[in-house]
């Protein structure tokens, strides 16, 4: 009989050891009942991740992280729970449910269209050497220094100026929606099918497993529109998931821990044609937080060589594709401002990510210079590559020249501002006002002043969520005391019902927002369950779409240890005591809020009252004048 989803994950979990999963990935130590090590969720220093063979949980002190084994393996993959559970299904021999039979379709037919793919590739690449017009197509690359090494390499390919030479060949073996499907054909207007790339130089696109999984094509002829023809996303294709030349960069992004973000298939070709080996792009799209995740699973220290064209429209994408990866890594920390290779102990890793530009004057593109001027050149520029607050601010100051008026000035310090602004580092960004208003010639402290004045625009922001966090701190309080309330539904050794728990929280005891869905779900599936090793279990799988539930839930099963051991009637006073704890809380927010409201009034009628005296003063010395 086939299981359910729910039954899988459960399987899954039975076979899933902590300490096991862990371990494939952290160097463990055993310290009492627990597990200690580095926790691979954030920067850290000393081992402040604790994993608990017993609840079969890992914590970490630090970063808040928590989970099960299963959201462990989630959580490190950065990847969708349905594919982790999907694998671990297969690999461990369970039975998927009928509805995922469904799913066992959809990978067939996924395995079909990637070998459909492989076998356009291989038949495209024979036709370059081949076809009656193959020989433009030579042309072209021989033209742009493609030699036949690489056409081998990146398996470079010809599309013939014929209707359907793929399809007369690929039919033989699959079926035409499966052709269809993977991009290769299209309905023609008579209805029969007919190739979808045609007359064009194929670069294939594989995955990071080398996969054929889509196409990029080339027009050659004069006014061939579009200049390229892509393969759409498609159920093995994802344009923003998928970066070409990373199946075979990952090995030299790892060794360089440095990775090279170009913008066009030839640029990358070209690079690692020339040895520059850990050179990717993004397919036709602008660069997304998926590919940006991706990569980061290859560079330890996020080291992110953005590689555009030289013209405006480069350095366009050069300012959104590193906003990009700053938005995607800011919970990392800080972006690195400011080169510090002279220091020999500076740690790697302790920048969010590392932003360089390589944009040497010469050429258009990466592809152009790299030909011209050599793979060695451009390493060069690579070595050299100025940190990406000195290629904008450069980028803002080339104009200098051109910039007389004290209007035209300012102009320039505005731009350099808006960019000075993110600087945490005082030191650091006064050096950077020292340099502009050098090289403006215009009066430090005025910038200086300029700057201040912008961040205190957003100072306010910064204040205000100061003063959140201050509340929040008290709030703090109360969302453990809450916490530890909920802890008691999963205390190992209750020796309570459920009813009888349920009876000793007051209405709306938990107030908390995330606190109250972990309270729902706990209720749910209370009515099932009357055990709480299985009702734990269940809690994560169904949080398991939610980091954020996860950690709090992993927050609750911590807390809970404090209960054990405890005898029924020592249970039940604890709980009371906490009720009695956290109404208190309560309680005291509540006058604390009065006390300010009075507060604020009381201000305002001090306030009235001095202008009410100074006006009185006022009138005072006027009919005095009289
Ligand atoms: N691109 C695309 N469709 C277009 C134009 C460009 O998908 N009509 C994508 C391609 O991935 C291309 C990249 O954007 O490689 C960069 O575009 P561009 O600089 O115009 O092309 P180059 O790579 O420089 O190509 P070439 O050297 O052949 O001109
Ligand atoms: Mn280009």
């Amino acid at each position: 009989m086939a299981n359910s989803f729910e039954e899988v994950i459960s399987q899954i979990k039975d076979r899933l050891d902590i300490v096991d999963v862990v371990s494939q990935y952290v160097v463990l130590k055993k310290s009492g009942a627990n597990y200690w090590g580095i926790c691979p969720f954030h920067n850290d220093k000393k081992p402040s991740m604790s994993v608990s063979p017993s609840r079969g949980i890992f914590k970490c002190f630090s970063c808040g992280a928590g989970g099960d084994a299963l959201s462990f393996l989630v959580k490190i993959q950065n990847r969708e729970y349905k594919d982790v559970i999907l694998e671990l299904a297969e690999k461990y021999g369970i039975e998927l449910p009928t509805k995922y039979h469904a799913s066992a379709d959809t990978k067939n037919q996924k395995k079909d269209m990637i070998k459909a793919c492989r076998k356009a590739a291989m038949f495209y690449h024979s036709q370059l050497r081949s076809a009656d017009d193959a020989n433009k197509a030579m042309t072209a690359l021989r033209k742009r220094d493609v030699t036949d090494e690489v056409i081998d390499k990146f398996t470079l390919g010809w599309a013939p100026n014929k209707y359907d030479t793929l399809y007369k060949e690929l039919k033989k073996e699959f079926k035409d929606d499966i052709l269809e499907k993977a991009g290769l054909i299209l309905k023609s207007n008579q209805g029969g099918w007919i190739d979808r790339f045609r007359n064009r130089i194929i670069i294939p696109i594989q995955n990071e497993n080398g996969e054929y999984v889509a196409f990029g094509a080339r027009a050659v002829d004069e006014g061939q529109n579009p200049k390229y023809l892509n393969s759409s996303d498609s159920l093995i294709y994802n344009k923003s998931k998928l970066l070409f030349g990373l199946c075979t960069a990952q090995e030299s992004i790892k060794a360089n821990d440095g990775v090279v973000i170009m913008e066009g298939y030839f640029d990358v070709i070209s690079a690692q044609a020339h040895g520059v080996e850990n050179a990717v792009a993004s397919c036709g799209t602008a660069l997304t937080a998926e590919h940006v995740k991706l990569l980061s699973r290859y560079t330890k220290s996020r080291r992110i060589f953005l590689s555009f064209d030289t013209d405006n429209a480069g350095v366009n994408a050069t300012k959104k594709g590193s906003a990009v990866i700053k938005e995607t890594l800011a919970t990392l920390g800080d972006v690195k401002q400011f080169d510090e290779s002279h220091i020999s102990t500076a740690s790697d890793n302790k920048y969010a990510c590392e932003i360089r530009v390589v944009s040497p004057p010469q050429g258009k593109d990466p592809d152009e210079f790299i030909r011209t001027m050599g793979g060695e050149m451009f390493k060069e520029y690579i070595n050299n590559a100025p940190l990406l607050i000195d290629f904008l601010l450069n980028n803002i100051l080339k104009d200098k020249n051109s910039a007389k008026t004290p209007q035209e000035k300012a102009e320039l310090v505005e731009r350099s501002i808006e960019i000075l602004k993110d600087v945490n580092n005082k030191i650091i960004q006064s050096e950077y006002v020292k340099m502009v208003s050098g090289v403006l010639n215009i009066d430090e402290n005025a910038m200086l002043k300029e700057l201040t004045k912008r961040e205190r625009l957003g100072d306010n922001e910064v204040k205000i969520s100061y003063k959140q966090k201050v509340v929040t701190n008290s709030s703090q309080f109360e969302v453990k005391a809450q916490k530890n309330l909920l802890s008691v539904f999963l205390a190992s050794d209750n020796t309570l019902s459920y009813q009888k728990l349920n009876e000793l929280l007051p209405e709306n005891i938990i107030q908390d927002e995330k606190l109250i869905i972990v309270k729902n779900t706990i209720d749910k599936l209370a009515c099932t369950i009357n055990n709480v090793k299985e009702l734990t279990k269940n809690l994560y799988t169904e949080f398991i779409e939610d980091d954020n539930l996860t950690q709090i839930l992993t927050d609750i099963v911590e807390l809970s240890e404090a209960f054990n051991g405890l005898e029924p009637d020592e249970f039940e006073r604890a709980v009371k005591e906490n009720v009695v704890r956290l109404k208190r809380c309560y309680q005291e927010k509540e006058a604390e809020k009065l006390r300010q409201q009075y507060q604020q009034v009381n201000d305002d009628e001090i306030e009235a009252l001095k202008i009410q005296m100074q006006l009185r003063d006022k009138i005072k010395l006027r009919t005095g004048d009289k």
